[in-house]
């Protein structure tokens, strides 16, 4: 006599990803107290429950068509495969790689229909991944906005190779999307401002005012991250472009020298306003690609003072008003006040139009002009400014914004806007912002291996770099020893 084995119940990570799937679904189509919801949910929550006992952050997600959870490929049988695929696809159509699920000991049905109703709604969203983003952001369930997630979890791993699940990565992502959304936001806000006051419309500044607020917000989380994104260059929109990596930079700035979140947030909106005037010039001087006659020349130097009378007709308070005027007006000036508007003051330049001086000065030269297609190196720029250091630009603000721009040394970790890891091997005297050469570290079955050797000054034919550092990180901050890949 034989008795058939009892059927196994499929692994708690199986029944997680079914009940992914299932409860979106079924919440589309029934009630709450509806039956099959009641159980699939019921099924969904013990599976939780099981994986939260091994460990208190339950990551699923699919790399490369394969589920992982944390840190480990899930194995996959036939049946399971087409689940795996799904998922994905799952995944995929709101443009996330996975689910982290943070233990909670009060899991309530509620917070777990809330959970689905979003990943309804997200799949009508424009930008499924950025709605997720903000609608769980800090919530027990959240989502892994990029792929790079898996490095950052086997970055984690400690020097017995036991992986630590971490959601740091995805954090990094989050605020990445978050700032390059605040930066399309700024360039969208000042483009409608200056059309409006073109057209002789009334315009007010909370719009502006959220928006450097945003980016404030973002320069006290990661400042690389803010800083990197300066390097944005639009040569079609140069001047909007400009004055909002001019408001970036001098907002760094800004911090390194120790002003206020306030102060910041008025240096930044002063910085953001400098060459609003530049409308009134001419757009056939703007665009010019020879030197200007003295004429010319004349006319280009009243953008401060146009800036100036448009700034006026912002509705602010008075107070601020005040404030936001003064660095527009004094950005070509000097410190010896031998530039322009020549007013013939005496009073010295005042904090922050100095550091708008410096960060225009920079951004200026660092990007493709008409009149200068190829941009100058970051570090060409920089002996530039160091040459009018004293007499155009502060000295002592100069050396603190010169030590901003910062450089990379070997045995660095590099997030790079490509979504690798990079670990530099070689810094190359006289580059450009100091980009070095680095390893790129792939990822192989929970190990990080030296990958492709590549050089970080390359660029594609549009003049564009093809790889940007995101952000930098010290190895041992991740228990990497540099030397296991660099010798
Ligand atoms: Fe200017
Ligand atoms: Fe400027």
């Amino acid at each position: 006599m034989s008795y058939a084995s009892p059927k196994k119940s499929p692994p708690p990570v199986e029944i997680l990803t079914t009940s992914l799937l299932r409860l979106p679904q079924l919440q589309k189509i029934h009630q709450p107290n509806n039956k099959l919801f009641v159980e699939s949910l019921d099924l969904f929550k013990k599976s939780l429950t099981a994986l939260w006992e091994t460990t208190p952050t339950v990551s699923v997600r699919s790399h490369r068509g394969r589920l992982y959870l944390n840190s480990n490929r899930v194995p996959t049988d036939k049946t399971f495969s087409v689940t795996v695929t799904r998922f994905t696809e799952f995944l995929e159509s709101r443009k996330i790689f996975g689910i982290n699920f943070l233990k909670t000991d009060a899991l309530s049905d509620d917070a777990i229909v809330d959970f689905f109703r979003e990943l309804n709604q997200a799949a009508l969203q424009k930008e499924p991944n950025l709605y997720l983003l903000e609608k769980l952001e800090g919530n027990w369930a959240n989502v892994i906005a990029d792929k790079d997630f898996n490095i950052a979890v086997v970055m984690a791993t400690d020097s017995s190779g036991n992986a630590r699940p971490v959601i740091w990565n995805a954090g990094v992502r989050t605020l990445a999307l978050k700032a390059k959304k605040s930066y399309s936001r700024a360039l969208a806000v000042l483009t409608g401002l200056n059309d409006k006051l073109s057209e002789g419309q009334a315009v007010n500044i909370n719009k502006p005012r959220r928006v450097v607020q945003d980016m404030v917000e973002g320069l006290f989380q990661d400042e690389n991250l803010l800083l990197s994104l300066s390097t944005i260059r639009d040569y079609d929109d140069y001047t909007c472009t400009h004055s909002v990596n001019v408001a970036i930079l001098s907002m760094c700035l800004g911090k390194r020298v120790g002003l206020s979140k306030l102060q910041i947030m008025t240096l930044g909106l002063s910085a953001l306003f400098h060459d609003l005037g530049k409308v009134d010039i001419p757009i056939e001087l703007i665009r010019k690609t020879s030197k200007f006659t003295d004429d010319e020349y004349a006319l280009v130097k009243h953008h401060p003072l146009h800036s100036v009378l448009r700034i006026l007709r912002i509705n602010a308070e008075h107070n601020l008003k005040s404030k936001l005027l003064i660095s527009p007006f004094e950005h070509h000036l000097g410190v010896d006040l031998g530039g322009y508007p020549s007013s013939g003051r005496v009073s010295p330049m005042t904090l922050f139009g100095r550091i708008v001086a410096i960060s225009d000065h920079y951004d200026a030269l660092t990007s493709s002009r008409s009149y200068r297609p190829i941009p100058i190196s970051p570090e060409q720029a920089l002996d530039i400014m160091l040459q009018v250091s004293g007499s155009q630009l502060d000295q002592i603000l100069l050396k603190v914004f010169i030590n901003m721009i910062g450089i990379y040394p070997v045995g660095t970790l590099l997030l790079l806007d490509t979504r690798e890891i990079g670990m530099v091997s070689q810094t190359i005297p006289g580059s450009d912002q100091g980009r070095p050469l680095c390893y790129l570290l792939d990822f192989e079955e929970n190990q990080l291996i030296r990958g492709d050797l590549v050089d970080l000054t390359l660029r594609n034919h549009d003049g564009s770099f093809v790889r940007n550092i995101l952000r930098c990180f010290h190895p041992t901050e991740f228990g990497l020893n540099p030397s296991d890949f660099l010798l």
